[in-house]
């Protein structure tokens, strides 16, 4: 009898340790370099959610494309192999419609215009779209100002970037515009784009200055031209499956990280596009700075026909007032 409580108890003693130390790990994948953007805004989101919890929960990161296409990894999550992805808006549009809006070429005229209207009613409003496609989108994360690079020749106006064979993500909003622009464009998952613009598949990319830096296109790639030509959001994904079986403190913790590491994540595009370009230029890249932007938003017009017949001319118009 002694024996068999002693047993009982020692049984409840582990059962309580165990229950007081269990942690979870979370899958946590983006396309870039850890000490890129995306590693950044990523690691202050897990070390906020291991502090928040008390250590229930800690992350595994998986930089550098290592889970595939950014794509693929939305797909993981909404399949539940996968439990977060820090990924581009770019393929994020064929799974919640709603967001394409955003990647419409020279709709946003800087970093502050694009980052308020992420964190106003619009883009919050946008958040809330998610949760029916089997998708929560904790925060707005970022990725930057896109930019062309090529191998071929200096583009300064559409007329440069005319003919050249360029991969773009896969994204129908983006396509639809650069072609405007005379581009060919060749949409491929980011984890074959090094491989592409190396063995002369495509004459071009196009991405934001972390993006280039952290991905070494210096390497690849002999001009760049700063020509801003879309906004590239980001987004931090998880599952309702994931969400749900937190407490709501838990979930408070999750939220609250979410908006640090889009804190976090902004700060290092900014510092990124202040001394990157320099250091591109030191690595070989002939860098165009002064481009025609005018000259590109006239060939957008015919886009923006369509754009306004899929969106809302309204629509466009409400994310262009914002000041
Ligand atoms: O070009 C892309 O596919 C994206 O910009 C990238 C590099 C995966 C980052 O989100």
């Amino acid at each position: 009898m002694k024996l068999n409580k002693l047993v009982l108890g020692m049984g409840l003693a582990l059962g309580l340790m165990s229950a007081a130390s269990a942690q979870t790990v979370l899958k946590l994948g983006y396309a870039t370099a850890a000490s890129s953007h995306y590693g950044v805004g990523s690691t202050v989101f897990c070390d906020e959610i291991e502090k928040g919890t008390q250590g229930r929960y800690k992350c595994q990161q998986f930089p550098a494309s290592a889970l595939g296409g950014e794509r693929e990894m939305i797909e993981a999550v909404q399949l539940g192999t996968l439990d977060l992805v820090n990924t581009s808006t770019g393929p994020v549009g064929n799974f919640v419609p709603e967001v394409k809006i955003v990647d419409i070429p020279f709709l946003f005229r800087d970093y502050d215009h694009a980052r308020k209207v992420m964190d106003g009613p619009i883009g919050q409003d946008i958040l809330t779209k998610f949760p029916s496609k089997g998708l929560v989108a904790l925060s707005w994360t970022e990725n930057g100002f896109r930019h062309m690079t090529n191998n071929k020749h200096p583009i300064v106006k559409p007329a440069d970037a005319s003919g050249l064979k360029m991969r773009t993500m896969e994204n129908k909003v983006h396509m639809d515009g650069y072609k405007t622009f005379g581009i060919q464009p060749t949409p491929m998952a980011f984890p074959e784009v090094f491989g592409a613009l190396q063995q002369g598949t495509v004459d071009g990319q196009e991405n934001p200055i972390p993006v280039i830096l952290a991905s070494k296109f210096s390497q690849v790639q002999k001009y760049l031209s700063l020509t801003g030509h879309v906004y590239s959001p980001g987004l931090l994904i998880t599952s309702p499956r994931l969400m749900n079986k937190l407490s709501d403190a838990d979930k408070k913790v999750f939220y609250e990280a979410a908006q640090k590491a889009k804190v976090a994540q902004r700060k290092k595009v900014n510092e990124d596009e202040n001394n990157g370009i320099a250091q591109l230029e030191k690595d070989g890249m002939s860098v165009v700075r002064k481009v025609d932007g005018q000259a590109f938003r006239d060939a957008l017009v015919p886009a923006y026909v369509a754009y306004s017949k899929e969106f809302g001319a309204d629509n466009i118009r409400k994310i262009q007032e914002v000041r």
